[in-house]
């Protein structure tokens, strides 16, 4: 049975306990004894709900080891992973506290604000000789995940185009609204944007080039709405936008649209629909769990029979930040073709 120490318990740690409170009613291999959190409030179920209904049930925390303190938690219990829901700029350093003490890592996206981070990152997993992960969920959606799989078995032929989205209202519910503060989160485009980057790297391989237009509408924070094009020495067109200013009753949304040579994949509105060029459009069958679910059981299925990372490696993790690096480097200087290392 693994034993779990959660830190951070905002909206995304909430989504990772509804997972953990599911795998363990489920009789997963895995339980989750302690959770960390800065903020006592949260203890007392004091919450901000996020921009999707995840983590929004009554918990029960009498039944867990709780800590406001990183360090103690480490300290006094004996665990085998630590899950890092913590904002952004602090992934690095906790993960590579937790992999010096021993334990295996799954750390929220986005890796790090730094390639030299996600590099010490892999180094500190290397050296303890213990599993990393960061938690690039789409690649566990199941949409994304049909996506890659056509990619993959050309069912309608080799991709033409692409173009991605994601975006809707702006975040309000950060601690100290760290998501809006650049040197914290990196904006949109470190913080949503970089899921559709670490797709796009993961389906159609790491682009040679890109180019990124962007605007900083909230002072103080990074780019808040954007669009990239990535060059692909193929000649494949793919572009992918974001935007965290799309306020109102818009909600919030992650789409897409890739035109393969005889046919074509919508996601819109959650719903996938393929459209052959030959026939009737369809909706894919596709599994009921939430991409959140499937990324958990799956690294917890990667400890207990200590099978490598293969659908989300560290160093493509790493891979995704160099390209949004070299994204902002171009944004910076008014869409300037950037080429990646
Ligand atoms: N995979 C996804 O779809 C997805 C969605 C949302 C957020 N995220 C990622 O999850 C991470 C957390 O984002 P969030 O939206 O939950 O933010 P949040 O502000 O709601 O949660 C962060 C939590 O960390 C706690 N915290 C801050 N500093 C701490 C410290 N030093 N020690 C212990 N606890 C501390 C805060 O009190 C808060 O509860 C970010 O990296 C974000 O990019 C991923």
């Amino acid at each position: 049975m693994l034993k779990v120490g959660l830190i951070g318990i905002g909206f995304m740690g909430r989504g990772h306990l509804d997972n953990y409170i599911r795998l363990e009613s489920e009789n997963a291999p895995v339980k989750l004894v302690a959770i960390c959190d800065i903020d006592k409030d949260k203890f007392k179920g004091k919450f901000v709900p996020g921009n999707i209904d995840v983590g929004n049930q009554k918990y029960d925390f009498s039944k867990y080891n709780l800590y406001t303190s990183i360090d103690e938690m480490l300290e006094k219990e004996d665990l085998d992973y630590v899950d890092i829901a913590l904002p952004s700029y602090l992934h690095a350093d906790a993960t590579v506290k937790a992999l010096n003490k021993g334990l295996h890592v799954l750390c929220e996206k986005p890796m790090a604000l730094k390639s030299e981070d996600c590099a010490r990152m892999i180094e500190a997993s290397k050296k303890n000789n213990k599993k990393l992960m960061i938690g690039h969920c789409l690649r566990f959606w199941p949409a994304y995940e049909y996506l890659k799989e056509c990619v993959e078995n050309e069912k309608f032929g080799k991709p033409v185009s692409g173009y991605f989205f994601r975006g809707g209202e702006t975040p309000a519910w950060s601690y100290e609204g760290w998501l809006l503060k650049k040197e914290k989160s990196g904006g949109a485009l470190f913080d949503q944007h970089v899921h559709d980057v670490d797709t796009i790297n993961w389906v159609f391989g790491k682009p040679s080039k890109v180019s990124t237009i962007a605007k900083v509408v909230i002072e103080g924070d990074g780019y808040d709405s954007l669009s990239t094009n990535y060059i692909y020495n193929n000649g494949l067109v793919i572009n992918a936008q974001d935007d965290w200013t799309i306020n109102g009753d818009f909600g919030f949304e992650m789409s897409f649209r890739v035109g393969f040579e005889k046919g074509c994949l919508v996601l819109e509105r959650g719903v996938l629909t393929a459209y052959p060029y030959d026939g009737k459009a369809f909706k894919p069958e596709l599994p009921k769990d939430i991409g959140y679910y499937r990324e958990m059981s799956y690294f917890v299925d990667c400890l207990v029979n200590d099978k490598p990372i293969c659908a989300a490696p560290p160093e493509s993790s790493m891979e995704t930040i160099v390209i949004a690096e070299a994204e902002e480097a171009s944004a910076d200087d008014m869409g300037a073709l950037k080429n990646i290392k």
